[in-house]
Order: C-alpha cells, then sequence, then structure tokens
C-alpha cells in the first residue's frame, strides 16, 4: 500500500482532541496501538491510514459515563446486547464507533466496524478488523498476557494463527478468572477453530 503523508490538519486534530479526552496513560496506550496497527497494516498490505485512524479511536469512549455511552448507542442506531447491559464497560467499543462519527468525523465503515469489534472480536472479521484487535492486545505498553514474546512474533508471522492464539489465551485467561465471557469472545473463537480444523 506504500507510505503516506500524514500531516493533514484532520490527522492532527485528531491527535489533539484523543489527547484531551483520555487519561494519559490510556493516551500512551492509544498511541502504542495505533503505531503498532499501522506496522502491521504495513506487514499486510492494509490501508495504513485506515488503521492509524482505528487504532487511534478505538477506546475514544472509555470514560464516557454509562448512561451516555447506552444514549450514544441508542441514537447512533447500534443494539445492545444483555450481555453488554450486565458488563457497561463493554459498551466503549460500541459507543466509541458513535463518537468517531460523531466527534471525530469518520464515517469509514471499515474502520468503524474495527472499533466496533476490538474487545470480543467477531465471525468473519476483515484484516482491518484483525490488526486493530491484534494491536490491542500486543502494543509495546502491554505487559500482562502470557506469552506475549510468542504472540508478538507471531503476530508480524502469520496473522490468523495469531488471531487464533490470542483468543484462546483470552478465554483460558477469563476461565481461571471466573469472569462472565461475552458470547461473541467464544462465538469468534468457535467461528475461527471450525476453519482451522478444516484447512
Ligand atoms: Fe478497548
Ligand atoms: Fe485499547
Amino acid at each position: 500500500m506504500g507510505v503516506y503523508v500524514g500531516k493533514d490538519k484532520q490527522r492532527l486534530e485528531m491527535f489533539q482532541t484523543v489527547e484531551k479526552e483520555l487519561k494519559y496513560a490510556r493516551f500512551i496506550h492509544t498511541m502504542g496501538v495505533a503505531f503498532t496497527a499501522t506496522s502491521l497494516a504495513e506487514r499486510y498490505g492494509a490501508d495504513m491510514r485506515k488503521a492509524e485512524t482505528a487504532g487511534l479511536l478505538h477506546d475514544c469512549a472509555k470514560y464516557v459515563p454509562v448512561e451516555r455511552m447506552e444514549r450514544l448507542c441508542e441514537k447512533g442506531g447500534i443494539e445492545i446486547t444483555s450481555f453488554e447491559r450486565g458488563n457497561p464497560a463493554l459498551l466503549h467499543s460500541k459507543a466509541g464507533v458513535v463518537l468517531a462519527r460523531t466527534q471525530y468525523g469518520v464515517n469509514d465503515p471499515e474502520i468503524l466496524d474495527a472499533i466496533c469489534c476490538h474487545t470480543t472480536g467477531r465471525p468473519g472479521m476483515t484484516l482491518l478488523d484483525k490488526i486493530l484487535f491484534i494491536a490491542d492486545y500486543i502494543e509495546p505498553g502491554r505487559d500482562q498476557a502470557t506469552d506475549l514474546d510468542k504472540v508478538r512474533a507471531l503476530a508480524f508471522e502469520d496473522i490468523d494463527r495469531c488471531l487464533m492464539k490470542i483468543l484462546e489465551d483470552s478465554l483460558n485467561y477469563l476461565a481461571t478468572t471466573g469472569r462472565e465471557i461475552d458470547p461473541m469472545t467464544q462465538k469468534t473463537y468457535d467461528y475461527y477453530k471450525a476453519r482451522q480444523d478444516n484447512r
């Protein structure tokens, strides 16, 4: 896809607004995701600018109060699942889609879809979905997940195997904490597992 020149006003303003809206540690995480997503896009021939924008905005609703997130989703015509109602922290992905549209003027469906599924994945993920999902997991500031070195290497070797490993590790981790698992994460895992077995 090649290198892009990204010194335009819209891009710079987006960085500024995100910095203002997020707590500083979340802003640093966001920079890490935007950078990692851009690198992965370069590696796999995806649109680097879209990857950067998705990374930059993926957590833009992280500090929006729950009631406002719910209202944003309702206004934006995005359905909230019963699991999300019980676990409002998960709502930031969908509310982020509406903010990306309304506050940041991003209407590209590929970018919005990637933001929408960045926490759980979804069956039939696009290349950009996978790039954002993986970048969120491996950005340089992350240090908690098991096998991070392996996952980081795999991300640049085989994106589908990397996705599978992250889904597997996330489900295993959630099982050990006894926390409820978002049915969408399980569904995504089952979808890719079935495809892997049929290879
Ligand atoms: Fe997030
Ligand atoms: Fe994130």
